[in-house]
Order: C-alpha cells, then sequence, then structure tokens
C-alpha cells in the first residue's frame, strides 16, 4: 500500500451542444450530448491510510465534506467493490464553479476512481470503472474519457471522438446556482419526444470541420434554465452581446447552467472578451479545450 500523497487535477466539461430526445421509464432524459474538456481544474489530493476511513476536506462553503459528496461516495463505492481495508484521505481545492453545469463534482469523482484504480493497482481502467461511475451520476463516465466525446443515452454511455477540437474558450460564471433536475422538470412541460438528433451529426461529419460544424449546435436545456432562473435572462443577453461582439465562433449554456461560454478561433479574441466581459462586472476566466491525450497527461500531473 502506497502512503505516498497523490497530486491529481479533476478538470472541467463543458457541453458543446445537449439535446433532449425524450424522459425514459427510469425518471431520466435521453440525450444527444457532446462533451469537451477544458484546462480549468480543482486540485485533488489523496492518501490512502490504514483503518478503513473516508476524510474529505474542501473549504468551499457550498462543497459537503461529508459522505454526501461524490467524491467520497466515490471512494467508498471503489474500495468496497475492490474488498480492500484501506481507507483515504481527500482534500479537494476547488476552482470549477459549483452547481454551474461544468461538472466539477463528476470529474472529482470520476478522479478519485481513476487514481485509486492505479494507487491500488486494480487495473481496471475506464471500461471496469464505468459500472461505478455510471451509479455516482450520469455525467460521471464522461470523465474516464476527457477531450471531445459524445454522450448518449443518459449521457453516461460516451464515445470518444476521432475530432479531438483545439480552441479557446471563455467561460463566464453568473455565480447563480442552478438545480439540474429542476431544469430537466421544467422542460418536460414543453417536451415533444423524438427519435434523433437534429444538430450533431453535422459536427462529426469530416466535411464540416471548421466553423460550419459549430453552426449548427445548441443546448436545448437553455430556455428552460433562463425560466428556472428568470434573473440569468438579463445577464445571459448581455454576456452573448460581448461574445458575438468578439468574435466568438460558438456559445452556448453549459449543461443545465448557469456557466455560459464562448469558442474563439485564437486567443487575442478570446482576450477581448474576458476583458470586456469584467468590465461589465462578469466573473470570466479564459481557458482551452484539452484533447483526450491532453486530458489524460494533464489528470496525473497534479
Ligand atoms: O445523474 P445526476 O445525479 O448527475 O443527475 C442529476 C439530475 O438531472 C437527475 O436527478 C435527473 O433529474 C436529471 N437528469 C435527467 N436526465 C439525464 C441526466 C440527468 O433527467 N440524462
Amino acid at each position: 500500500m502506497t502512503k505516498r500523497l497523490l497530486r491529481v487535477r479533476s478538470y472541467a466539461k463543458i457541453n458543446l451542444a445537449l439535446e433532449v430526445l425524450a424522459s425514459r421509464q427510469d425518471g431520466y432524459h435521453e440525450l444527444r450530448t457532446l462533451f469537451q474538456s477544458i484546462d480549468l481544474h480543482d486540485d485533488i489530493r489523496l492518501r490512502l491510510v490504514p483503518g478503513g476511513r473516508i476524510k474529505l476536506r474542501c473549504e468551499h462553503p457550498q462543497v459537503p465534506a461529508n459522505e454526501t459528496n461524490l467524491a467520497w461516495r466515490a471512494a467508498r463505492e471503489l474500495l468496497t467493490w475492490a474488498g480492500r481495508k484501506e481507507g483515504v484521505e481527500i482534500a479537494i481545492t476547488k476552482r470549477i464553479p459549483v452547481a454551474g453545469g461544468l461538472g466539477g463534482g463528476s470529474s472529482n469523482a470520476a478522479t478519485v476512481l481513476t487514481t485509486l484504480d492505479r494507487a491500488l493497482r486494480l487495473g481496471l481502467g475506464a471500461a471496469g470503472l464505468l459500472p461505478l461511475a455510471r451509479q455516482l451520476g450520469a455525467d460521471v463516465p464522461f470523465f474516464l474519457h476527457g477531450g471531445t466525446c459524445l454522450g448518449l443515452a443518459r449521457g453516461d454511455e460516451v464515445y470518444p471522438l476521432a475530432r479531438q477540437l483545439r480552441t479557446q474558450v471563455v467561460v463566464v460564471d453568473p455565480q447563480r446556482p442552478v438545480s439540474t433536475a429542476a431544469v430537466f422538470r421544467r422542460f418536460d412541460a414543453a417536451l415533444t419526444p423524438r427519435e434523433n438528433s437534429r444538430s450533431i451529426f453535422y459536427f462529426g461529419s469530416s466535411d464540416l470541420e471548421g466553423d460550419a460544424g459549430f453552426r449548427a449546435l445548441f443546448n436545448e436545456l437553455e430556455d428552460a434554465a433562463l425560466e428556472e432562473a428568470p434573473d440569468l435572462g438579463e445577464a445571459v443577453r448581455r454576456i452573448r452581446g460581448v461574445l458575438s461582439e468578439a468574435g466568438a465562433r460558438h456559445m452556448a449554456l453549459s449543461g443545465s447552467g448557469s456557466t455560459y461560454f464562448g469558442l474563439f478561433a485564437d486567443s487575442r479574441r478570446a482576450h477581448k472578451a474576458v476583458a470586456a466581459l469584467r468590465a461589465l462586472g462578469f466573473r470570466a476566466l479564459r481557458c482551452r479545450t484539452l484533447t483526450r491525450d491532453e486530458y489524460r497527461r494533464g489528470v496525473q500531473r497534479g
């Protein structure tokens, strides 16, 4: 057993596109989504300890430092599944906005799974960890892969794409947490079930590399999220105005919000957008997409 302190990065995601086709028998929704890793990350430190206890520390006021935290549950599930007697101490330094549609909690959970898999030499890998990840949450399996991926079913059936996107990203956090379950409930009121995606093929098609592939993308939860948080509407209108003025090639709400993002072909335009958004009082960050390989290496760089 290693008593070494393990330092890892837990990266955020954005949804380049998100379509909701229908509600499912299991209470979830049938999704088609494009997940994309970005280099905004939390830091996680893990230490295996004797005695079977799991301890979690996180200074962020909105993050529970107990057994309701998804990272805590990930550690418990994996240690139990593997029949191991060790415990683990987990310390999380939060940078990813909480309940903002960037998958922070899901990323922390998946990162704990992959790190413990390596530290305990369980040899499970992404395929072996998938059942545990699915049980923890619909977004968790994506973080076993990272990069640019297609998400089907509840979003938990994940396919890494051949085309890994490299672009600048501006993320705007309106600091207004939104409940994912509440946004889906609102969306249901206007849902006409359908069989297939309207837009996502276009992105996958190599004929449409470049900005044409982005043009068809949208997030179908956006209207429901803005109804759920009406005070966000005006903020989003202003954010879209700035991103568009600065030359964004694509912009959308991430997941069920409230984080909004814009994609930029070059860092000069992205800088300009960040400066303009900050001048208006928004919390804006410039980051970039990570390919699947960059994601894998980055997690372990800690
Ligand atoms: O799986 P997770 O706990 O992250 O999902 C949070 C909530 O989002 C679920 O309880 C459900 O209400 C909603 N959801 C959904 N369909 C999905 C994913 C999430 O309805 N495919």
